[in-house]
């Protein structure tokens, strides 16, 4: 039998260069694993609480040395000491002990820290590749996904453009992404993605544009509107020498919650008259993009609380693109439960800091996949070199990952570890592709 033998944590940074919770789990002495928790910028207001100091003498209030001594302190002697059981067992105690409905007692990315370093540690001692741990230890009660190989490797969308509160580029939308649906794996589709991010490197450069980076690599450019920006991405796909919409899709998240005050929507680029905009014309204008580009998703196209807006958005454009609730459903069952029976949305971004535990975020990979709502698994602005979204969508057959541009060593890995996962499963993995976008499902 396993025993947790100790639990460490680190008040470590991130790639903002701000304070960010590391956790370690060491089983019998010798297995260790651990994990360091990402943090966004455009959160939710429904997310799990990550725990900040609030001391404005060091970080400007950002350290996490209270969340660091939670694990220290109580979560450490919750644990230790016991037989390693299974993953939702842990998860179950460490939720017990924080007893508030969303983590701020402990704070979640206190939780999230220890939850996945122990699934790391238990795939450590048991000598499995992380992949193949997660799924045993997550799928347990789930009949969509098979235990074993054949693996769906997924969809990798490079966001490429960034804007809103990730970048000073004045671009409303937050991130352009590109989606290369039409290669045949996921090591080619990634190859496919960074010969166009070179190319609208190199097509911004000749317009007389800067080319430097917002927070998820992407290029932060000035330019004047969302179209002229999804224009450019346009003719880099074509320069780079593949079929727009065909080969290579464009998806965007206009994290729209940012964009939302006094009771309506400003989208206009920052500089221009800030016009105000309802969810109708939100609406229509998404629909006349959809028609003149190859837009194949929209994530919080409307705010958090808009669902009535979001009921229209989905009768208008469900049936053509991916929809795609994030601060909508923030990873939660009960949001996406919602979402459900209104018909709300088909798609939903799975990051696991929204809910706080490994467990909670598999459910809701379970409840989209048993309902056709596209899990969507990915990263926040604020990341760290470590690569376990790409194992875990792996794992739980999730057909589609954003994790920034092709750009940024935190960016970089959980690609690299997708062409690493692609090369040891060689012959066990078939690449999802277009078959989880609504518009490209062959009729
Ligand atoms: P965030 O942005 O990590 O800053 O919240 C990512 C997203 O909105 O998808
Ligand atoms: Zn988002």
């Amino acid at each position: 039998m396993t025993t947790i033998t100790d639990v460490r944590a680190y008040e470590v940074l991130d790639s903002r260069g701000t304070p960010t919770v590391e956790a370690a789990v060491i089983l019998d002495g010798q297995h260790l694993g651990r994990f360091c928790v990402p943090s966004g910028a455009s959160t939710g207001r429904y997310e799990a609480l990550e725990l900040r100091d609030n001391d404005p003498l060091r970080y400007g209030g950002l350290g996490v040395q209270k969340a660091v001594e939670n694990i220290r302190g109580p979560m450490r002697s919750a644990l230790i000491g016991r037989n390693a059981t299974d993953q939702r067992t842990i998860d179950k105690l460490l939720i017990d002990l924080d007893g508030t409905e969303n983590k701020s007692h402990l704070g979640a990315n206190a939780i999230l820290a220890v939850s996945v370093a122990y699934a790391k540690a238990i795939a450590t001692s048991r000598a499995l590749p992380l992949p193949i741990a997660l799924a045993q230890a997550l799928q347990s009660g789930n009949a969509q996904t098979p235990q074993v190989p054949p693996f769906q490797t997924p969809v990798p969308t490079f966001n490429v453009l960034n804007g809103g509160v990730h970048a000073d580029s004045g671009l409303s939308v937050q991130e352009f992404m590109i989606a290369p649906v039409g290669a045949s794996s996921v090591t080619e589709a990634i190859r496919w993605g960074v010969e166009t991010y070179r190319t609208l490197r190199k097509l911004l450069m000749a317009g007389g544009h800067r080319v430097s980076v917002g927070d998820e690599g992407g290029f932060a450019p000035q330019l004047d509107s969302n179209e002229r920006a999804l224009e450019i991405l346009v003719q880099a796909i074509t320069a780079a020498g593949y079929v727009p919409g065909e080969q290579i899709g464009i998806v965007l998240d206009v994290a729209a919650t940012e964009l939302y005050r006094d009771s309506s929507y400003h989208l206009a680029a920052a500089g221009s008259n800030q016009e105000k905009s309802s969810a109708s014309d939100l609406i229509a204008l998404y629909q006349s993009w959809v028609r003149t580009y190859p837009i194949l998703g929209i994530e919080d196209g409307l705010a958090e609380d808009d669902w009535e807006g979001w009921r229209a958005l989905s009768i208008a454009l469900g049936d053509q693109i991916q929809l795609i609730g994030d601060d909508l459903f923030v990873t939660n069952i009960a949001k996406l439960s919602q979402g459900i029976t209104t018909q709300v949305g088909n798609a939903i971004i799975i990051k696991p800091n929204q809910i706080g535990t490994l467990s909670e975020t598999a459910d809701s990979i379970f409840l989209a996949q048993s309902h056709n709502y596209v899990p969507i698994m990915a990263n926040r602005s604020a990341e760290n070199a470590d690569s376990f979204i790409a194992d875990l969508a792996l794992a739980l057959s999730v057909p589609q990952i954003k994790t920034g541009a092709p750009c940024r060593g935190e960016r970089i890995e959980k690609y690299n570890q997708l062409i690493r996962i692609d090369q040891d499963f060689a012959g066990a993995t078939t690449y999802a592709g277009a078959r989880f976008f609504p518009g490209r499902v062959p009729k």
